[in-house]
This record gives C-alpha cells, structure tokens and sequence, in this order.
C-alpha cells in the first residue's frame, strides 16, 4: 500500500465522531442522568459517564430520538420539575417522565464537551412547533419563547447549529409515518421557516432508515427535489447485525456501509444536477453501529408500560469491536462528502459505555475503535488504495480483506494508518512511505518518517470475549512492536481479525 499526502480526500472533520442520546430504554435514565447514583452532580448528571464522554472523544450528539421524536412535545421537558407531565411514548411503549429535558440535555452538552444537533418533531408535529423550538433554543430574548428559557435559567441562547428534520419518517414503525412526498414538502416548509429564524442553522433531512427499506433510493430522490435548496445534509441510517452468526458477512459489514454511501452521492447528485443546483449536498450518517437487532422485538414484548426498562442492552464482542473500527475507517474515506456521523447510541442502549442503576460505568469492547480512532484521526484524510486478497461473504460478495485509511497531521507531522485485517489468518502489510521523505515543512528529515507505535485490537483469539462490570477490560487494545521503517518501506504484521493503529512521525 502506497501513502502519498498528494491524495487528498479531505479534512478530517471532529463532527464524524459523534453520538447519540435518545429517550430510549437507559440512555438517559440510569445512563447519563441518575440524580439517586453516588457519582451524580447537583443537576442529577453521572459524572462517571460524563468522564467516559470526554475521553471516547465524542463531538456531536443528536438528541432526543430516534423514533421517540416522531411523539415528543419538547414543552414537557423545560420548566419546573414539579410540573412536568408523564407521557405514554409510543415509539417504546415506556412511561417518559419528563424528568431529563431540553435544559437538563444542554448543561450535559456543556459539561461533556460535545455540541448538540437537535432533531425536531415531524411525525406527529409541524412547522409551528418546530419554529417554537428553535425560538427557545436559539433567540437571543425579547420574545415570549425566548424569555421563557431565559427565565429558566439559561440568559444566553444555546446557539444549536445541527437540526434534524425529523427521524425515519420513511419507516411504517414511526409515529406520523409518511410518503416521500409528504415528508418533502413538510421538510422543504419546516426547513423554509426555520432558517427565516436562524439563518445560521445547518439542517439535515431524512434519508432512508436503511438501505434495505424498499423505497430506498426513491425516498431520497423524491424528498430531496423537495428539498435540496432548503437542507445542508441528507440522513443515513444503517444497523449491522451479528444476531445470523454469518462472522465472514459481519467482518465485511463496511463493504455495505460503502456502498450505501456511494448509492445516496449518486441520488443526491443526480437530483442536483436535475435541479441544476451546482453546491453539492453532504451525508449525515446519524445512526450507525452493531445491533443485535433480533433482541428488540424480545425486549419489547416482555412488558406493559414502564419507565427506562433495559432496552438492547448489547454486549459487544471484540469481533464487533473489529466491525466497528472498519466501519469508521470507511466514513473517513468518505470525509469529503459525509460531514456528520453519530454511533448510536451513547449509553447502554447498544452503546459504548454501559452502567448499572446506582453501580458502575464501563467501557464496552466498541468503545476503544472509537476513542482511538477519535484521537488519531486529526488532520487531512489520505486516499489509500490497498492491493490484496479478497474472501468471500454471503452478504456482499467477495470481499477484500484489507481496509485501510491514512490520516496525516500536518500540525504534528504525525501519521496515523488505520487498517483492518478481516481475514482469519495473519496478513503481512507492506507499507510504502516513500513520498512522506523529505516533505516541505516537515520535521521528518529527509530521512522520512519513522514508527511510533502500533496498537492492535484483535478477536482472532477469543472472538466472543465481551467486557463486562466484573471485568471490564477483557477486550482492550494492546501493543505491538513498534514499526521500523527502512528506506521509506515498512512491513508489518497484522493479526487475524483485527482493527489496529499504526502510527508515524
Ligand atoms: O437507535 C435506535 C433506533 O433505531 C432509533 O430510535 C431509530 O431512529 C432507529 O430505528
């Protein structure tokens, strides 16, 4: 594999590593807010959680659904605790207290770093609400929702800059459910008014819930001749799911989130050029992740109506570990045209940090791609073109073993390649670094860069191993030999079944 910082895909923007609280099972109750738990703050907020926030490196968080938007009066969540009303949520069929709110989810934001997007209501709601909304969140006073918020403590508007325009409207599952046709014009409206309050906002509509859905492609063409002139992003949706056991198919699970990526480009652009709008319109992949989805339906069927039930409460395997590093290599090789991507969910709810109500807090074996990934990938995104074996999957046909990305750190000089070895057995990579000798502004000598390290998160060996409160670090990266580079060459070992970062300077 050649690296040359002469291809270029583009920077690689903090926004793709974010993620998402919904009011779903325990992410927000017993997951970032538990005001009985020992580690609570005076606002209720875990502060283990929170830690764990920071350090997964997480920038963006889209609250508060998912599916629970598509039923959400955000009025029920602001304001005196007291007063709030418990709801029925149809999307989970819990008992939602209100407890945790819009005020409560932006001191959150603030102390863990991250900045919001907010997705507003467009199942069971319209324009006018969506308007109020933005009015609370984003107008600086002087106005009967603006002055609200202020007298609910926040002086300053809270400044979101990320909305959604709904969630999975496409899904016969979702409250308020629609056709294309009527989602886009309720879009292109929402989206009209919206930016007549805000200008400044940045707006997503949906796209399919996955690229399974049978209207996908058609969804999209047909909500975004609505529109295309009115949003800054379409939505992509995609679960992969181990529950079949097909391990080769899971491991290739990247191949499919590329192809999906390229499908929606290719719609958007088409629509595009038909509407002869030459800005090219950029991908919010908002929810991605491992989800054992046969478990939901299970989960969902064993009760009445409660509050915060465990909801896919997934134990990750250090196989889905590996799955997930790939599938974060993959929307960095889409850094020029995907601009958003938020792992759902945050806490619990298929999440990589887990808890107990009133225990501890864990970091799942997904947890490490993720906060790794999020650390290295600074700088300009590098097209790597690997040559190589393919295996073949069920799923997605033959399939290269091989996935790779670079990442190079113009500030630092550091380069970071990420790379997957999908396969069963050892892979030898022979890196090329040829072109990185001697690079104007470089600290790196023209003696070319040499290794830093190179850190491994392999499942060859215990494929099911799962990280648990009692031993919350069975599934850890680990270090190997630090590689030597030699006349700009450089060959190293990767495990089977492994995700690993192989860092230089
Ligand atoms: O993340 C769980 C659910 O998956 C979300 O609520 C929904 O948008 C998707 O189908």
């Amino acid at each position: 594999m050649t690296i040359d910082p002469a291809f270029r895909i583009g920077p690689a923007d903090r926004r793709l590593f974010g993620s998402f609280v919904e009011h779903m099972g325990r992410c927000v109750y017993g997951g970032v807010f538990e005001p009985d738990h020992p580690a609570a703050d005076p606002l209720g907020l875990r502060t283990d959680v929170l830690d764990l926030t920071r350090e997964l490196g997480v920038s963006v968080v889209r609250y508060p659904g998912g599916n629970f938007v598509s039923g959400y009066r955000w009025e029920d969540g602001v304001g005196p605790v007291a007063d709030r009303p418990r709801r029925l949520d149809l999307a989970w069929k819990t008992i939602e207290t209100n407890r945790f709110g819009l005020d409560e989810f932006m001191a959150w934001a603030r102390l863990a770093d991250v900045e919001p997007m907010m997705a507003v209501n467009l199942g069971t709601r319209g324009v006018q609400e969506a308007c109020d909304l933005l009015e609370y969140t984003n107008h600086p006073g002087g106005t009967q929702l603006s002055d609200l918020r202020r007298r609910h403590g926040a002086e300053q508007p809270y400044g979101v800059r990320l909305w959604c325009l709904g969630n999975e409207l496409d899904g016969p599952w979702q409250v308020g459910h629609k056709t294309a046709d009527e989602y886009g014009r309720l879009a292109a409206e929402t989206a009209r008014a919206m930016k007549l309050i805000d200008p400044s906002i940045s707006l997503v509509a949906c796209g399919s819930s996955n690229r399974d859905m049978p209207t996908f492609a058609a969804w999209e063409a047909t909500v975004l001749e609505h529109t295309y002139q009115h949003v800054d992003y379409i939505s992509l949706h995609n679960y992969y799911d181990p529950s079949d056991g097909d391990r080769a198919s899971l491991l290739a699970s990247a191949v499919g989130m590329d192809a999906f990526i390229n499908e929606v480009i290719a719609t958007a652009d088409h629509v595009g050029a038909k509407l002869r709008q030459p800005r090219k319109l950029k991908l919010s992949f908002d929810e991605w992740n491992v989800w054992y989805q046969a478990r939901l339906q299970a989960d969902l069927d064993r009760r009445g109506w409660v509050q915060a039930p465990a909801l896919i409460e997934d134990d990750f395997t250090s196989v889905d570990a590996v799955v997930v590093g790939d599938l974060l290599i993959t929307l960095l090789r889409h850094a020029d045209r995907v601009g958003v991507a938020c792992q759902a969910q945050l806490a619990n709810v298929i999440a990589p940090i887990r808890t107990r109500n009133g225990g501890p807090a864990w970091r799942q074996s997904i947890f490490h791609p993720f906060a790794l990934t999020a650390r290295y990938a600074r700088g300009t995104v590098l097209r790597t073109e690997p040559t190589g074996p393919t295996y073949d999957t069920a799923k997605y046909g033959p399939a290269p073993v091989l996935a790779t990305v670079a990442v190079l750190d113009e500030e630092s000089d550091e380069l970071t390649v990420f790379a997957v070895n999908r396969g069963d057995t050892d892979l030898a990579l022979d890196l090329d670094l040829r072109a990185l000798t001697g690079r104007a502004g470089s600290g790196a000598t023209t003696a070319g860069p040499t290794g830093l390290g190179h850190l491994v998160l392999d499942a060859g060996a215990d494929p099911d191993a799962t990280n648990t409160a009692e031993h919350p670090d069975r599934v850890v990266p680990r270090e190997l030999e630090t590689p030597t580079v030699d006349g700009g060459r450089c060959a190293v070992r990767l495990p089977a079944v492994s995700w690993n970062v192989l860092r230089f300077a």
